[in-house]
């Protein structure tokens, strides 16, 4: 993961390049750093922990120079230390690095011999000690750079900044994005275009295996074979006002209240007038189709696991659901008529960006489902579908799931449709469930006090449990996610007939079970099973609508009401009490909500 930035400016660069890692922190803050060069001389400060400490640090050793580089750290090779923050120096050069260098043993070793000391436990270290080494034998600053870049395995993003050099960047990217801003004599270097947003709309996107050698005045690149190579300058459309909480506690309540606003602006993308579905050209036609693989980590591996059951019942097309990182290496057989679809909120998981360059060839089209338009994912797709949440901060993923759901659940519709499995009159019927999304969530939210009071009792528990049935099982499983991820509490989800084949043997007194189960076709078989959680003393938490309260209440622990829904939207309804019981749980238990421990919002590295 980490982020990177570089700046060569007409201004004083330190509060530049805070700024900029300002904008970077989803992705790491384990530690921040920046080095700058002031009149020739390379310098830097680092902190570890958060900005904030950085920032501190500037204001009572403040760093000058108009140009430089900064980098926000989630640790792979060594520990949160000062020590191990980037930028990393060696003599005049100092390097910022996002990815991991997969030869660095053998470098270190080659490095060791040729009697280089090294003073951190990172991967980095090599790459700003071997550029030293090249420059001790003769070699000018980028040349230097390029030698060190032919020597590297692994995946990177990196920028390097040269003592004695006042308007030189050299950038590189190879597996980790990176983007280069057009200032007007100025240049901007970052992970992403959000980073250099208040700074240019103007932005070129280095490709797999680019070089970079940035001055205040000139870009040139060349490509992984070593030829010049004419990249585009794009002008992108990014909200550069810093994203604030709008008046809520944290970023994730204001993310899951904002969900029926967000949903509204999805539906209204993809929704003609008269309830058919509209997708960017150049569109997709399923009956052009026979299976679908869908891929993807985490909260969207769990969208794509609700998908399957939209996608199978309603368009009858057989899906297969991977996680990206176990895909990427099975090297699975891609049938011909194969649809490939990736859904990610950042489009840069690396193990997600990797399995859709499998696919590239084999599938008959590549389709993404993402939040960020200019994402590596969106780019290398045949048809990228924009989910439309806005800028998702918290690192709980929120708004942006709802999102995916809505878009999947529109892209099967219009699969339903092409197929001619779905009369016209059930696809209005499924339209008009979606319409009624956003007055339904506002509805559930205001549910708000029950599932806070609820929360406050899940905060004691050691393990918690969650149950579901068909589509509320993936749920169940996002439920768990967002519990472990922000309050650290254990969780685990199982389809509710699977309980007894196994997990029942961990109920007790003290286990809260969360159980999500709408009034449909299979509440009974679901309160079956909650039955036998509560005759082993299990404490029963179920999330239903009144008429399955009405039945089933008796002898829960806890009971959350949600609006009588259709049944195929009922999934992304039921996000919200997911959501808002581990946001809740989270407050009571102290934790860091919007950046939890160990964790980043987009995961760069596999
Ligand atoms: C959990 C969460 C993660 C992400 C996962 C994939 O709340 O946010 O599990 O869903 O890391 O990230 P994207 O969607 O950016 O590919």
């Amino acid at each position: 993961m980490c982020g990177i930035v570089g700046v060569l400016g007409n201004h004083e660069v330190a509060p530049i390049l805070v700024e900029a890692l300002k904008r970077l922190e989803y992705r790491g803050y384990d530690s921040a750093g920046i080095a700058t060069v002031n009149n020739g001389t390379l310098d830097r400060r680092r902190a570890v922990g958060k900005l904030v400490n950085l920032s501190d640090l500037l204001v009572h050793e403040p760093l000058a120079g108009k140009s430089g580089i900064g980098h926000t750290r989630w640790a792979t090779h060594g520990a949160p230390s000062v020590t191990n923050a980037h930028p990393h120096m060696a003599g005049p050069v100092a390097v910022v690095h996002n990815g991991i260098i997969e030869n660095f043993r053998e470098l270190r070793a080659e490095l060791a011999e040729a009697g280089f000391q090294f003073v951190t436990e990172t991967d980095t270290e090599t790459v700003a000690l071997l550029t030293q080494m090249y420059m001790n034998a003769g070699a000018g600053p980028v040349e230097a750079a390029y030698q060190t870049l032919d020597r590297l395995q692994g995946a990177f993003a990196l920028a390097f900044l040269f003592q004695g050099e006042n308007d030189l960047i050299v950038a590189a990217r190879k597996g980790s994005p990176l983007a280069i801003g057009h200032g007007h004599g100025e240049m901007f270097v970052g992970s992403d275009a959000i980073a250099l947003a208040p700074l240019t709309d103007r932005i070129t996107y280095l490709e797999e295996g680019d070089r970079a050698v940035v001055t205040r005045n000139s870009l040139e690149i060349h490509d992984a074979n070593g030829a010049l190579a004419n990249r585009a300058i794009k002008t992108i459309q990014i909200d550069a006002a810093r994203v604030d909480k709008a008046g809520h506690k944290h970023f994730m309540a204001k993310e899951i209240a904002e969900q029926p606003t967000v949903i509204g602006n999805a539906l209204a993308n993809y929704l003609t007038a008269d309830g058919h579905i509209a997708l960017p050209d150049p569109g997709v036609d399923f009956t052009a189709i026979d299976r679908l693989t869908l891929v993807a980590c985490g909260t969207a591996y769990y969208a794509c696991l609700t998908a399957k059951y939209w996608f199978e019942q309603i368009a009858r097309i057989p899906v297969e659901v991977d996680v990206a990182s176990e895909f990427r290496y099975r090297e699975p057989p891609i049938p011909d008529r194969t649809l490939a679809l990736f859904v990610s909120q950042s489009g840069e998981t690396a193990d997600t960006l990797a399995a859709l360059r499998y696919c590239e060839g084999k599938a008959a089209r590549i389709l993404s489902v993402v939040n960020v338009p200019e994402s590596s994912i969106a780019r290398e797709s045949d048809l990228a579908l924009p989910i439309h949440a806005g800028i998702e901060v918290g690192v709980a993923s929120t708004k942006a799931f709802t999102c995916q759901l809505t878009v999947l659940l529109m892209l099967a519709l219009k699969a339903a449709s092409d197929r001619g499995t779905l009369s016209e009159e059930a696809l209005a019927d499924h339209v008009s469930a979606l319409r009624s999304l956003p007055a339904l969530m506002t509805t559930a939210l205001e549910q708000n006090k029950a599932m806070q009071n609820t929360a406050r009792r899940l905060s004691e528990a050691r393990d918690v449990l969650f149950l579901g049935r068909g589509l509320m099982y993936p749920l169940a499983l996002e439920g768990a996610l967002k519990l472990k991820e922000i309050s650290y509490i254990h969780a685990e989800a199982y389809a509710s007939g699977e309980l007894k084949h196994g997990p029942i043997a961990l109920i007790d007194k003290h286990v809260p079970v969360v159980v999500m189960a709408p009034r449909d076709t299979l509440f009974d078989k679901t309160v079956s099973n909650m039955q036998e959680v509560m005759a082993r003393k299990g404490k029963v938490v179920l999330i239903s609508d009144a008429a399955g309260l009405e039945e089933a209440n008796e002898g829960v622990w806890a009971s959350i009401c949600m609006p009588t829904v259709h049944n195929a939207v009922a999934p992304i309804l039921y996000a919200l009490p997911a959501q808002l019981l581990a946001y809740h749980t989270a407050v009571a238990k102290g934790t860091d909500v919007d950046q939890p421990r160990n964790l980043a919002k987009s995961v760069t590295v596999e």
